[in-house]
């Protein structure tokens, strides 16, 4: 069936989903396709942490009413290395800002249930790009072509909207790390008031949460482990190991419920534009989890894309469409950069010279000990200020 919509979204992630909600407050339609199902995407575990601002976009949207009641709202995070633990005080650091722990599937619960039955279709197969070349660009699916003023594409580092770029046109930059996150989610209460990042010499270790009665905690694997090498019992071994301290604490442990693996990557694709396609979100950039901003940056993109989709809609004024790329990028690879700093900072990486690793736990030992060290990284870790 042929059909049209002004702004075709692939991709009903964060990114596409809340550019979904930021178009339709401004009157444009907009319909978002994916190729997963509503259930799928709703249990999909990821991310957890939420900057202040984007927060503030949500519950300015009418989104964060559940939030509000459910979220965790934390005055810092924890360092620990040495066995021993540094708080840095976030709010003092960055004037008042917080950190939010909600998790990504709760937030698309949210922007999901309060979009219109029909801007969104789920399970769609076979969703490829055409006619990009035209000023009628179209989402050909296995059962529409469904033609649009623009096309969106929110789909991920996987998805197939920045493969319809020329490869001739696409620049991109890229470091892989030779270590990947195994993730459990577990039946236990919290082990501590805030998120403890660890950096210890069997590897990195991070304590978070999801609720009173479910916390969710990653270590450094191998990027290619099996889950099978990884029983229960080794998990919480080398949890226990990696976040020891001197202090008088201990870990609180349950059921695993869960368990995965994923990889680090850091990767910029510079082309986040080509014609009436624009790229949003991980479709044109990840970063390592370490510094929890790929959800940020990609709602980031598409409040910078939505500014542009509705002066174009009022005047026909291309200005801040022709803009949408660098002022994007001047912010995405300040967020690569905390990333990857965070990542190098706090991970055992084996390829390194020794004396790199005696630097890190320099950089470490100067963090806790500098007022100013602290303020650099609080302010990149609460989020830095939005494009304009
Ligand atoms: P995605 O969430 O990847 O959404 C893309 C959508 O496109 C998906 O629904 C997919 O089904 C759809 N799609 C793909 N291919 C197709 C196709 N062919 N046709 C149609 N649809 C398609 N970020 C943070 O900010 N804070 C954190 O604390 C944090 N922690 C993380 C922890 C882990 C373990 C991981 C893995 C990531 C974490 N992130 C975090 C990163 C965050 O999850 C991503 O950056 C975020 O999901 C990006 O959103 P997106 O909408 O761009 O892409
Ligand atoms: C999470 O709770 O999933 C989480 C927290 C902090 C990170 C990454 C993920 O840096």
């Amino acid at each position: 069936m042929k059909r049209k919509v002004q702004v075709g979204i692939i991709g009903a992630g964060p990114a596409g989903l809340l550019l979904a909600h930021l178009l339709k407050r401004a009157g444009i339609e907009a319909l978002v396709v994916d190729n997963r199902s509503r259930d799928e995407i709703e249990s999909t575990i990821r991310a957890g942490v939420l900057e202040q601002w984007t927060v503030d976009l949500l519950i300015s949207l009418g989104l964060g009413e559940r939030l509000k009641r459910e979220a965790y709202f934390h005055d810092g995070i924890t360092l620990r290395f040495n066995r021993g633990s540094h708080h840095l005080d976030f709010p003092e650091l960055t004037n008042g800002k917080r950190v939010t722990v909600y998790a990504q599937h709760e937030v698309l619960k949210d922007l999901i249930a309060a979009l219109p039955e029909d801007m969104i279709q789920f399970g769609v197969k076979e969703v490829a790009l055409t006619k990009l070349d035209t000023d009628r660009p179209a989402i050909r699916t296995a059962e529409d072509e469904i033609e649009c003023d623009f096309i969106a594409g929110c789909d991920g580092f996987h998805g197939p909207s920045r493969r319809a770029i020329p490869k001739s046109a696409i620049r991109t930059y890229e470091t892989v790390y030779p270590f990947g996150w195994l993730g459990i989610l577990t039946e236990a209460p919290p082990s501590h008031h805030e998120l403890v990042y660890a950096r210890h010499e069997r590897g990195f270790a991070l304590l978070s949460t999801r609720s009173s009665t479910v916390q969710r905690l990653y270590l450094q694997c191998a990027p290619k482990d099996d889950l099978n090498q990884w029983s229960d019992d080794r998990i919480w071994s080398e949890l226990r190991q990696r976040l020891e301290t001197d202090e008088d604490w201990s870990l609180t442990e349950g059921t695993i419920f869960q368990k995965n693996i994923v990889s680090m990557r850091s990767f910029v694709c510079e082309t986040m534009r080509w014609g009436r396609l624009f790229l949003a979100g991980d479709a044109a950039h990840i970063v390592p989890p370490t510094g929890a901003k790929g959800l940020n940056l990609a709602a980031a993109d598409v409040v910078v894309l939505s500014r542009a989709l509705i002066a174009w809609y009022r005047d026909h004024g291309t200005d801040l469409l022709d803009r949408y790329a660098p002022t994007c990028l001047a912010r995405i690879w300040k967020g690569e950069r905390f990333s990857w700093y965070m990542t190098t900072l706090l991970h055992r990486n084996d390829l390194e010279e020794e004396f790199v690793q005696r630097i890190h736990m320099a950089d470490l030992e100067y963090l806790v000990g500098s007022h100013a060290a602290q303020q650099a990284l609080a302010e990149n870790y609460v989020g830095l200020p939005m494009a304009v």
